[in-house]
């Protein structure tokens, strides 16, 4: 099939040294949100083939792809998502082949590896020189993951190469679970998102390190330290997780995150106390409240109410949370209070999201 050539090139600016810089424009795409189909994910497998960027559904979240082996086309992520270049990528894959290729693979991790994948998990392991050091932020670690999502099989496969990919929103806004979210935040910088509808998980996956022991969660997600240790032992969360104030040894884990536009605020407890300081807020400026199902009749000074569900199912709220917050910002309030969950099991991941959104405005109540 022929790929259409983009409408705009690059862009050579001078930068403050008098030096030229080679910059995308990011009016270079009339983006298409194309249902999936064999000519789809050809014509998308096409453009990464060629350098060029393409979003693609995931179970987790949607990703922002480009061939993990062609270190031109993975410095355009870089650009069109606004990320800082210390922060190392993801590489996609969907055969355990090339686990091998791309990072030395002790028994450990490959058992985890036939055990939790296809799935939401991620594991650090020291890296082969094929990984180019623009990946992996030129440290000696990479992360690979291999989805489930049969789109994202289907696309590594039809590109056959590992695909590295972020969550396809520009840095510090939610992660897209959905494809008309990463149209609003990268509408122009690509030219193709597969659309796969709603991403089931909702949140990114849990990234493991698995290059020395104690095996670390360095983010958490669906997987939990429990479901590790069903196969491996020794696994630990990182102090940062945990405890606010430790500095989180994974480099993406330190930036401001999954931000809404609107101050955000999270409150977790079932006391009425908690229900009364929200309403009191909500009463003071134009609010949102993403709420717990038996919760909703609880506020009334609310303007806008979203439900997230009940608050015995952790895994509806980490399906629903990013795609909220995004829309309660297209709802245009000024802020939006948040209740929050005891931080066990997938409730940790949940929470690491939700505190990050919030930029640490986190109030608990009594239970
Ligand atoms: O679910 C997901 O993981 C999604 C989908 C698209 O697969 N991807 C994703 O990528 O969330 P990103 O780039 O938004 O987050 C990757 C996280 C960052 O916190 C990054 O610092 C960490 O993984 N990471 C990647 N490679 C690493 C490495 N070699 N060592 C430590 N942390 C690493
Ligand atoms: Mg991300």
């Amino acid at each position: 099939m022929r790929i259409k050539s983009p409408w705009l090139c690059w862009k050579i600016l001078i930068n403050k040294e008098g030096m030229p810089t080679k910059i995308l424009d990011h009016k270079r795409f009339a983006t298409k949100i194309k249902e999936v189909d064999d000519c789809s994910i050809q014509e998308a497998a096409k453009f990464l083939q060629q350098g060029e960027l393409v979003a693609f559904p995931t179970e987790t979240v949607y990703g922002l792809g480009a061939d993990g082996l062609n270190a031109e086309a993975v410095k355009k992520i870089f650009i069109a998502k606004g990320r800082p270049q210390d922060n190392p990528l993801i590489l996609h894959i969907h055969n355990l082949q090339w686990l091998g290729k791309l990072g030395y693979v002790a028994k450990d991790s490959l058992f985890l590896a036939e055990k939790l994948w296809p799935g939401p998990m991620t594991m650090v392991l020291y890296k082969k020189d094929l990984v180019p050091d623009i990946v992996t932020a030129n440290g000696d670690t990479v992360g690979i993951r291999m989805p489930s999502h049969p789109v994202a099989a289907r696309l590594i496969d039809a590109a056959d190469t590992p695909i590295a990919a972020p969550s396809a929103n520009v840095s510090g806004r939610p992660s897209p679970t959905n494809a008309q979210d990463v149209f609003d935040d990268l509408n122009g910088k690509i030219p193709i998102v597969l659309d796969g509808g709603d991403s089931s998980i909702g949140i990114e996956s849990t990234v493991i390190d698995m290059s020395q022991k104690p095996y670390t969660i360095l983010r958490p997600g669906y997987y939990t330290k429990e479901d590790f240790e069903l196969f491996v032992d020794e696994v630990q969360y990182d102090k940062s997780i945990l405890k606010e104030g430790e500095i989180p040894k994974s480099p993406g884990q330190k930036y401001k995150h999954y931000a809404p536009k609107a101050t955000t605020v999270a409150y977790v407890g079932t006391s009425d106390e908690k229900f009364q300081k929200m309403n009191q807020s909500a009463k003071r400026k134009r609010t949102g409240v993403l709420c717990f199902e038996e919760n909703k009749e609880k506020f009334p000074a609310a303007k806008e109410i979203l439900v997230m569900g009940k608050s015995s199912d952790v895994e509806s709220m980490a399906h629903h949370l990013f795609r909220y917050l995004r829309e309660m910002d297209k709802r245009q309030v000024d802020q939006i209070l948040v209740e929050g969950l005891p931080e066990k099991g997938i409730g940790i991941g949940v929470m690491n999201r939700l505190r990050k959104a919030c930029g640490g405005k986190v109030k608990i109540f009594e239970s």
